[in-house]
This record gives C-alpha cells, sequence and structure tokens, in this order.
C-alpha cells in the first residue's frame, strides 16, 4: 500500500517536472556532448546547429563529440567585469553554497521533502543537494573539478550558471567575444533550478529585481 502511494506521487512528480522543468542544460549531463555540439554559441542560448535542430526532432539523434567551452570559473569572469561582480556578490546566489552548510534543519528537510530526496549525510556534500547550488554541476570543466582551488571558483551560482561556460569568451580577442557567451539570458534558464519543487514563489519579472546583478538601464 505505502509502496504503491508511493510510486503514485513519483509518477506525478515526474509528469509535473517534465511540464515545467527546462531541460537545459541536462542534455549536456546526458549526451556528454558539449553545448557546442548543439548550439551555434559554445555557452549555449536560442541558436541551434543543425546537429542541435535534428537532436531537437529526435532526441535519438545524439551529436557527435566536439571541442568545446569550459567553465572558467568566478575570477576570470571578476577580472574584467568588476562592476556586476560586485553587485552580484550581494545576491542569494553569491553564498549558495555556504548558506546550504549552514541551513537550519528544519529547511533542510523542508527541501528534502519537497523533492523526494532521502538525505544520508550533510546536504552540502550530496549531488542530490549540491547540484543547484554550485556552477556547471557534473559539466565539461564544472564542478566537481578535478582539483579543490578550481573547485572554490565554481562553487555557488556564479556567472557561468547563467551565461553558460566562458573560457573560451574569456580568451578570445575582442572582436569575437560576444559570439562566445551566452547573453539574452531568459526565465528558462532560471528554471533549470526555480522548479515549481523548489521555488514555488518563482515569477520571472520579480526574481530578476533580485537574483540577478545590476543591468545597464
Ligand atoms: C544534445 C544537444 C544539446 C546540448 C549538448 C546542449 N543543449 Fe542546450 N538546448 C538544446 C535544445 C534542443 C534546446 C531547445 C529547447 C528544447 O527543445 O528543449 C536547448 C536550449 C538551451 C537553452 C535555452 C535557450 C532559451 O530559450 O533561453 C540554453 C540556455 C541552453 N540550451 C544552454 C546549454 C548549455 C550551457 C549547454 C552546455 C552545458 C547546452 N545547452 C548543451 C540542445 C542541447
Ligand atoms: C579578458 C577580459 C574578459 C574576461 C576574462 C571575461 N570577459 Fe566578458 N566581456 C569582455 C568584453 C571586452 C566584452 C564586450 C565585448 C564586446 O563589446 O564586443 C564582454 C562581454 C560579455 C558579455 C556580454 C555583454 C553584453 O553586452 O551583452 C557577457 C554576458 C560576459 N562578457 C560575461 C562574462 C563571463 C560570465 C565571464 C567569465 C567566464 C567573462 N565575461 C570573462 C571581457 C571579458
Ligand atoms: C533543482 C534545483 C535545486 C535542488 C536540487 C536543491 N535546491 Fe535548494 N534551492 C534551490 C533554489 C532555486 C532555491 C531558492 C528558492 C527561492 O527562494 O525561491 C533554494 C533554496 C534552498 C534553501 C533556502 C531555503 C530557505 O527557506 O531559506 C535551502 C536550505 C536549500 N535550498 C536546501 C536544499 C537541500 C537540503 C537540497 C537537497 C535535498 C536542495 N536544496 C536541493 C534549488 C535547488
Ligand atoms: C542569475 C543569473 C545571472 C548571473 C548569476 C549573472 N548574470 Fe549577467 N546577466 C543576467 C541577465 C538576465 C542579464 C540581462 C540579459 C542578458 O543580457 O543576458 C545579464 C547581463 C549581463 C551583462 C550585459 C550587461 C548588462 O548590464 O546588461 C554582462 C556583462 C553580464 N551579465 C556579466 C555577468 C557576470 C560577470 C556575472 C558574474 C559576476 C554575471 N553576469 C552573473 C543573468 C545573470
Ligand atoms: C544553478 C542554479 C540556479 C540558477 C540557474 C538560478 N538560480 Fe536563483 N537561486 C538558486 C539557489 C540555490 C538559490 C538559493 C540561494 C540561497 O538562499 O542560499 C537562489 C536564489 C535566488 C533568489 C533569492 C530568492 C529569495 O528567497 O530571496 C532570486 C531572486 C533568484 N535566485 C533569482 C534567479 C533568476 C532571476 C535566475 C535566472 C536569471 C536564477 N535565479 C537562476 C539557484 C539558481
Amino acid at each position: 500500500m505505502r509502496r504503491e502511494l508511493l510510486q503514485g506521487s513519483l509518477i506525478v512528480t515526474v509528469a509535473l517536472t517534465a511540464a515545467r522543468a527546462w531541460t537545459y542544460p541536462d542534455y549536456a549531463r546526458t549526451t556528454k556532448v558539449a553545448c557546442a555540439g548543439c548550439h551555434v554559441n559554445p555557452a549555449g542560448g536560442a541558436d541551434l546547429t543543425d546537429a542541435g535542430k535534428l537532436f531537437k526532432t529526435d532526441h535519438a539523434k545524439v551529436p557527435k563529440a566536439v571541442p568545446g567551452a569550459a567553465y572558467a570559473g568566478i575570477g576570470r569572469c571578476k577580472l574584467c567585469h568588476a562592476r556586476q561582480y560586485t553587485s552580484w556578490q550581494k545576491t542569494k546566489h553569491a553564498q549558495a553554497l555556504a548558506n546550504l552548510k549552514s541551513a537550519d534543519p528544519k529547511a533542510v528537510e523542508a527541501m528534502a521533502h519537497a523533492l523526494q530526496v532521502e538525505l544520508e549525510g550533510p546536504p552540502a556534500e550530496a549531488a542530490q543537494c549540491v547540484k543547484c547550488h554550485v556552477t556547471g554541476f557534473e559539466l565539461e570543466g564544472g564542478y566537481p573539478a578535478a582539483d579543490s582551488l578550481r573547485n572554490a571558483a565554481l562553487e555557488n551560482v556564479t556567472c557561468e550558471a547563467c551565461h553558460g561556460p566562458g573560457s573560451k569568451h574569456a580568451s578570445a580577442p575582442l572582436a569575437e567575444k560576444k559570439k562566445l557567451i551566452h547573453r539574452g539570458v531568459t526565465a528558462n534558464t532560471c528554471m533549470q533550478c526555480h522548479t515549481r519543487q523548489t521555488s514555488p514563489k518563482f515569477k520571472f519579472e520579480e526574481y530578476k529585481k533580485l537574483g540577478v546583478h545590476a543591468l545597464r538601464p
């Protein structure tokens, strides 16, 4: 009886999630193809390559692996974008992993319940939780990285969680830069993490005012 109930609610959850949650960047996790395999811009975005368009119509047609961009880390972005960096630091995104470490046990329990996750250790060590509280989880050059210094640069929800992996943008000549980073970030990007379960009050226009760095007028 209990098992049936549980299965029933799992199916409902999956259906709801499928209706609302955005697939980005899960396509990269499941196919192991870099963003550039499907997107014109190596940091992702609205324009798809021919292989990406084919994949969109038939998910069995996985594009060939291509060399892509990696997650460069917050330190790189800060070097040239001090204004956005200072303003980002004041958002909750800048403390997303630290807050997970120091979270009130009641809040942890509520989130685990909402996500139907059974926690066995600290949430900051559980993949099911860390996933949305860091940058580029399990993606090429993303968190967890091979060494702790790079991990530190990918903790929390940093620039590249919204603008995509930026290693190519960071090192490109000026004339190429705009083509190599995801601009025009939409609600779909937020909704990979702000799902019905984790963020029931999410509204793009309202959340944008608090969760995004100061924007050009
Ligand atoms: C195997 C193909 C594939 C890969 C790899 C892939 N994507 Fe996508 N992505 C798509 C498709 C297809 C869409 C269009 C939406 C849909 O049909 O689900 C999309 C949509 C998006 C969007 C939404 C654009 C909007 O409407 O705002 C973003 C952002 C994005 N992808 C970023 C990324 C990033 C970043 C990576 C790499 C970490 C990545 N994608 C890897 C196929 C892919
Ligand atoms: C070496 C300096 C440098 C580094 C490092 C760098 N950027 Fe940039 N970025 C620029 C410049 C310069 C432009 C403007 C290019 C232009 O106007 O054509 C730019 C443009 C952008 C834009 C588009 C702005 C617009 O007008 O729409 C975004 C988004 C961005 N950078 C994000 C990032 C992120 C995220 C990182 C870290 C991965 C990063 N940048 C690292 C120099 C840099
Ligand atoms: C799908 C992405 C996602 C996953 C997975 C996730 N979180 Fe979060 N978490 C979020 C978002 C988004 C917010 C901010 C929600 C808001 O304020 O609207 C958040 C906020 C929180 C907060 C602050 C809530 C508060 O009431 O102050 C805690 C604590 C938290 N998460 C713990 C966890 C734990 C524990 C897990 C694992 C069981 C987890 N999260 C897994 C996306 C996620
Ligand atoms: C929560 C998502 C999010 C994060 C995190 C984020 N940005 Fe943005 N960023 C946006 C949105 C949304 C816009 C406005 C639409 C667009 O241009 O993509 C934007 C615009 C920009 C622009 C264009 C200039 C402007 O003011 O409109 C630059 C440059 C930029 N971001 C750099 C950064 C850097 C550097 C970081 C990290 C310090 C960062 N962003 C973190 C969402 C984000
Ligand atoms: C990689 C996952 C991720 C992405 C992408 C993301 N967020 Fe978040 N966001 C979080 C997490 C996790 C928190 C909770 C941080 C905390 O309280 O410690 C959060 C918190 C917030 C908050 C603070 C809510 C509160 O209760 O005060 C706002 C506002 C917000 N996000 C807006 C946005 C917007 C707008 C976008 C897209 C442009 C976006 N986020 C993209 C994970 C994400």
